[in-house]
């Protein structure tokens, strides 16, 4: 089969175009961590401020030594606005809106999703630099979203401690 020089350079492009792409998800999956929630939760969006759990977002240290961070983003802001969280220990986020669509996004690091309302965002990380940490909102919800921001606090722990406090 005779096929032409110049269609020969198109089909190994297309080829490693393909390649290259398939590498790009392959690294930010395996190498950075980077990847879409997959958790599916629902919650019903009026009742989120009378909820046990989004009624009184905060961070839970666990017994091992892990931290649950609940967090209700609204116009515009994020409560608890200031979140401390143990470092190089799993953190899961847990998030939700009672109005509009929202972002939260750990700028710095691969904490990142949507805060959609109706639904509980969550996701799994750890932080193993210790420092504050700026949180904004990427997803434009209004007059004020350029305000819409909060704080991370990653704090050393002492070795063995990891109880409640
Ligand atoms: Cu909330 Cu932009």
């Amino acid at each position: 089969m005779n096929v032409d020089f110049y269609e020969k350079i198109w089909m190994w492009a297309a080829v490693g175009i393909i390649v290259v792409f398939l590498a790009s998800i392959g690294i930010t999956t395996f190498g950075m961590a980077i990847q879409p929630p997959s958790h599916v939760e629902m919650i019903d969006p009026e009742t989120v401020l009378a909820d046990e759990e989004f009624g009184d977002p905060g961070v839970t240290i666990n017994v091992d030594g892990s931290a649950t961070v609940v967090v209700r983003a609204f116009m515009y802001g994020f409560v608890p606005n200031e979140i401390r969280v143990p470092r190089g220990r799993p953190v899961t986020f847990r998030l939700t809106s009672p109005d509009v669509i929202h972002g939260f996004q750990i700028v710095g690091t691969n904490g990142n999703t949507m805060v959609v309302p109706g639904y509980v965002s969550q996701f799994t990380t750890r932080f193993d630099r210790a420092g504050e940490y700026l949180i904004v909102c990427n997803e434009y919800c209004g007059l004020g979203h350029h305000v819409m921001a909060a704080k991370l606090i990653v704090e050393d722990v002492a070795a063995g401690t990891g109880g409640a406090r």
